[in-house]
Order: structure tokens, then sequence, then C-alpha cells
């Protein structure tokens, strides 16, 4: 399974989320592989806490691979690697979980069809190695994202899927639905490379991120009324633009814990110190299922 992470803004949650979805699906017994494709911004090590590669790594990443400079892109063991006990400490029967990282400092760079070969022969290995791929690509019209549709076409027969992140606000819902429906969004872009549209779409979800409980504590009553009216108009938006109830995979609520960092959320966060709430753990975990879940990727 190939799993393609895309938003059309920065700052959505996509690499936060697909991190812990990456985790959860980990710690239920599947090998997992990470690839941070965020060319800009290869800061995936900073969330699974590994210091070897918290902005990417010197040389040898997935920028250096798919430029031609390295025969394999660098791994590291996010298990073996972390800095922290509580994400270390894993049942027994957990499976792999290996995240590609990016190389420091090189950036975004537009794709030639040489770097989109190399990216589907590294997919095509990986899928045979791991029961699931991540790609985190980098916000927007990127080429990273055209990179993946360009790979995502040589892949004949990988079962793929594409999540589209977005926070629960106008804008966001507007846009995101724009990057898949909208002028060289995702569905036009993979209709140019040959995709079928109807079949594209189908393999496609959003997610909405961070929602604010209308029900928690401190909200005044006025601030919860108008939240659920809010929510109500966000819905209407969201179906019209195509973003709507039939095409979203799951939402994940606000959490305090990632309100203030970028991290794993894990048992001992939720059940021993108490600082993440289990409704977020659950949404990660729950994706995770989802993800694998062929219900709840039926045609629609
Ligand atoms: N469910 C959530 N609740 C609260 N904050 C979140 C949630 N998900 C992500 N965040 C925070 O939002 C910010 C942006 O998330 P990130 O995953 O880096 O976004 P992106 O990869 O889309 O740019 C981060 O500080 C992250 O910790
Ligand atoms: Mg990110």
């Amino acid at each position: 399974m190939l799993v393609f992470a895309t938003s059309d803004k920065g700052g959505t949650g996509r690499s936060v989320t697909t991190s812990n979805v990456a985790y959860q699906s980990a710690l239920a017994g599947n090998d997992v592989c990470y690839l941070d494709f965020d060319f800009g911004s290869p800061t995936a090590g900073s969330v699974f806490d590994v210091d070897s590669g918290r902005l990417g790594v010197r040389g040898g990443g997935l920028h250096s691979y798919l430029l031609g400079n390295v025969a394999e892109p660098h791994r590291i063991d996010v298990f073996a690697e972390t800095e922290r006990d509580s994400v270390k400490d894993r049942a027994y029967d957990a499976g792999r979980l290996i995240l590609m990282p990016g190389d420091i400092g090189v950036g975004e760079f537009p794709s030639s069809p040489e770097q989109v070969r190399r990216c589907a022969t590294l997919i095509k290995r990986l899928i045979v190695e791991f029961d699931i791929c991540f790609v985190d690509l980098s916000a927007g019209r990127s080429y990273a994202l055209q990179m993946a549709l360009a790979a995502a076409k040589q892949l004949n027969g990988v079962k793929t899927r594409w999540l589209v992140y977005h926070r629960w606000t106008k804008q966001h819902v507007i846009a995101a639905a724009a990057l898949v429906h909208g002028d060289h969004g995702i569905l036009e872009a993979g209709e140019d490379l040959g995709f079928d549209r109807e079949e594209l779409l189908s393999s496609l979800r959003f997610v909405r991120t961070a929602l604010v409980d209308p029900s928690r504590p401190g909200l005044t009553s006025q601030q919860a009324v108008w939240i659920t009216e809010w929510d109500g108009k966000l819905q209407a938006i969201a179906q019209a633009e195509g973003a709507g109830p039939l095409w979203l995979l799951h939402t994940v609520p606000l959490d305090p814990v990632l309100q203030w960092r970028e991290q794993l959320i894990t048992a001992h966060d939720v059940n021993n110190i108490g600082i993440a709430n289990e409704r977020t753990a659950d949404a990660f975990k729950r994706l995770s299922e989802l993800l694998l879940d062929d219900k709840a990727w039926e045609v629609r």
C-alpha cells in the first residue's frame, strides 16, 4: 500500500498526522516506511525525535537519491534511534518504522523524467519490503506533487491512496478542495498524465485536522453555540466544494500537546502522564485502520 500525503497549505497537520498514523500502523504490526518528500523543509525527523535527521540529513537523503548522487537513500530506524523512551518502548510484535529523510538545505527542485523514474523505482522496491509506505509531499501544486503523480502513473498495480489534509476553516476547506478539483489540481494534472479521472478521485480522501470540540471546557456558551453554527456552515461549504462527508476519511481533534509540540502521541502520553487526549490517539489509530480498509475506499 502506497499513501501520498498532500495538502494545499503548509501548517495543515499533514506531517504530524501522517507521522502519527505511520506510528500507529507500525504498532499494529505493519512494516512501515515514511518518505519525507517535503523537499523545501524535510523536518519529519523532528516529529519522530531522531537527532540524526531533525532537519533532514547532510547528504545521502532523498534529494541525493532522486538527483542521482547515491544508489540508495539514507534510512533511519525510528524505534532504534528516537530520543523518546516511550516511542522506543513498544510491543514485541510491532512492525518496523523506517524514516527516509530528505537532505538539509537542498530545497525544492523541478523533476526530470529521470528523477520520476528513480522515484518510481524506489517506491516499487519499498512496497515489496514494507506493508505500507507513506510519502509526505510538499504543500500545494509543488514539484513533489508533480513527481509523485508522474511516478504513480508508472506504478501499475500498486494500491495507491491519496490523503488531502486541511484545517477546519473556510480558507483551508476551499483551498484543499481546489487542490483536488481546481485548475492544475490533482485530478487535472493526473488526467494530463493519463490517469482515469474517476479512478484517481476514488483513491482520494480528505482528512480534517485540529477540530475544536464545542463541548470543550473553558468555552463560553456563546462560543460553543457559535462554533456549532459555524461548523454547520463549514459542512455546507465542504459539500459544495467537493470535500463533503462522502469524501472525508476521518477527522482529528485539536490536541493540546500538538498545539505546542510536533511529536508522536504515545500511550504513555495518554495513560501515564495524561498530557495528550485519548481521542487524538484514537483518531490516529482509526486513520491507520481506515487506510487499509477497502470499504472506506469503495467508489463514491
Ligand atoms: N490535531 C492537532 N491539534 C493541534 N495541533 C496540531 C494538530 N495536528 C497538527 N498540529 C500542529 O499544527 C502545526 C502544523 O502541523 P504540521 O504537521 O507541521 O503541518 P504541515 O505538515 O501540513 O505543514 C504543528 O505545530 C502541529 O504540531
Ligand atoms: Mg509538514
